[in-house]
């Protein structure tokens, strides 16, 4: 496996894209120890200060339709949440689509963008970014109830490059399976780790909000929700509100 790593970097994404772009090959890790234009989804921020966290982009090369992609960013949910646990002994969640909690707060957060040509994928880049070693006051004061770091929730320092190794075992793993078998055993892995099925969630989508119980996800990793009226909706991205 390509691994390229940076001191600084404006977004380990911006840097994958462009490998993917001059042909890099499949499994090709870009890691950064600080990125000053770090982006989450939605648009957001993704705050990457330097040597406190695992900052870094995988990209791939499945054969696969584009609706299927989502599927991969639940795969590296599973990967993480098993390569974290197994590193640091912590049992860590996954709120859909793609939020890792540790103790109910977000320490991971994964971003997947794709290139692809009519219904063809070309690649995907898998984002991903983990807080290991901040205190709770190095947070910008915005996110600092919701969020927390590895370090904050094991009460000790850890090195990232075991964090990272586990990850990527955990990783290479399941994405041999899903390859070969498809998403059935990550979908039950998926949700057996996630914390929001049999909950009541508000699902907000740029279409307005959807309430009901999270049922699961189906084969395209979409979230059903069934609403009071025992109606079942799929809902393929947005963000989620636990009551
Ligand atoms: C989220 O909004 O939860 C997703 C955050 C993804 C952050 C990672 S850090 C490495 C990669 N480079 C970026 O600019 N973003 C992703």
């Amino acid at each position: 496996q390509n691994i390229v790593y940076y001191d600084t970097v404006d977004s380990t994404q911006k840097i994958a894209h462009e490998l993917s772009q001059k042909g890099a090959e499949e499994g090709t890790l870009v890691v950064a120890d600080e990125q000053t234009g770090g982006r989450g989804r939605m648009a957001r921020v993704w705050y990457s200060p330097k040597g406190t966290g695992i900052w870094m982009s995988i990209i791939l090369r499945p054969n696969i339709p584009l609706q299927k992609t989502p599927q991969l960013t639940l795969l590296t949910a599973v990967a993480l949440v098993e390569g974290i646990e197994e590193a640091t002994g912590l049992s860590p969640t996954i709120k859909w689509p793609n939020d890792i909690l540790i103790n109910g707060k977000k320490a991971v957060g994964i971003l997947t963008e794709l290139e692809a040509e009519a219904d063809q994928v070309h690649s995907v880049i898998i984002g991903i970014g983990i807080n290991v070693n901040q205190q709770i006051d190095e947070f910008p004061e915005a996110i600092r109830n919701t969020a927390t770091s590895i370090a904050i929730e094991k009460g000790e320092k850890i090195h990232r490059a075991l964090i990272i190794q586990k990850f990527l075992e955990r990783f290479e793993k399941w994405y041999t399976t899903y390859l070969e078998h498809g998403f059935k055993p990550i979908k039950l892995l998926w949700e057996s780790y996630s914390i929001s099925l049999n909950k009541t969630i508000h699902a907000r989508t740029l279409s307005g909000t959807v309430v009901g119980k999270a049922l699961g996800i189906n084969e395209e990793g979409a979230l059903l929700i069934e609403t009071s009226e025992g109606k079942i909706e799929k809902v393929y991205s947005a963000d989620i509100d636990i009551k």
